[in-house]
């Protein structure tokens, strides 16, 4: 865990269910308001990630949590998979639909089944009003189709495409979620979105345990380095980095409808 100077820090993409947290997950999280994080939504991929999300979300005030498919694991659902994501949601820490959406890259479940599950996904989260969190590998153009087709509310999370794709998904009146990827050397599409966008579309994240930023890149990821994040954001931003972990906060909770005084 880092020590940070800010405050008000709101992860808006987790992973606190996964096993790299196991040794001292309470410990961290017990501790993580204490270095600058206020809020952390925790993201599901499968049906034990959401479970656990929303146990975290139970025991942990700033703790919420989104529910949802991965791509990678479109394969094992089933329709009763889609009813259990129904009757998760009336939870009331539940604020989003993902992640959700395509993984070209991976492969790992059929292309033909994850379209399938993204949109019966999509129409979940149109029936329970919620937001999605999208996850995109090498589906540009697929994941745009659908997103055009079903005009949700929500982000594109991990953001590593170009400015262009950028401008076309802040049109829909999404968001963009940056991890510490754009702290990484080789990175430069990201950085072009970030300049691309308005700020009131920006949305910061970890995906911890992954995408630790530099120069902590091999260590396992938590919420309090995203202020590495932010510092890289509000310099392409040209804005104190102060200032952008407020205006990140802001996008985060209208997007989820959180209210930012129900916040510590
Ligand atoms: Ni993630």
């Amino acid at each position: 865990m880092e020590q940070t100077q800010y405050h008000g820090i709101f992860d808006s993409h987790a992973h606190y269910d996964d096993e790299a947290f196991d040794p001292d997950r309470d410990e961290l999280l017990n501790h993580i308001s204490q270095n600058g994080v206020c809020a952390v939504i925790n993201a599901g991929c499968d049906l034990p990630s959401s479970h656990e999300g929303i146990a975290l979300s139970q025991k942990y005030p700033f703790f919420y949590s989104s529910i949802g498919i991965h791509p990678h694991e479109a394969q094992s659902v089933t329709q009763e998979t889609i009813e259990e994501l129904r009757s998760l949601a009336q939870n009331p820490k539940v604020v989003a639909v993902g992640e959700i959406g395509l993984d070209y890259h991976y492969d790992l479940s059929p292309r033909e089944k994850q379209r399938e599950v993204f949109e019966q996904q999509l129409l979940l989260a149109k029936e329970l009003s919620l937001p999605v969190i999208i996850h995109s590998r090498e589906a540009t153009a697929e994941t745009l189709t659908l997103l055009k087709k079903y005009r949700p509310q929500g982000v594109v999370h991990c953001f590593s495409g170009s400015a262009e794709t950028a401008r076309e998904i802040v049109g829909l009146g999404m968001y963009l979620g940056f991890t510490g990827m754009i702290t990484f050397k080789n990175t430069k599409h990201a950085l072009e979105a970030i300049q691309a966008v308005p700020t009131d579309r920006l949305l910061l994240e970890t995906d911890c345990p992954y995408m630790t930023p530099v120069p902590y890149r091999g260590k396992r990821c938590d919420s309090t380095m995203i202020a590495l994040t932010a510092q890289k954001m509000a310099q392409l931003k040209n804005l104190p980095i102060q200032e952008m972990i407020d205006l990140a906060r802001q996008n985060t909770c209208r997007l989820f409808g959180i209210e930012e005084g129900a916040l510590g």
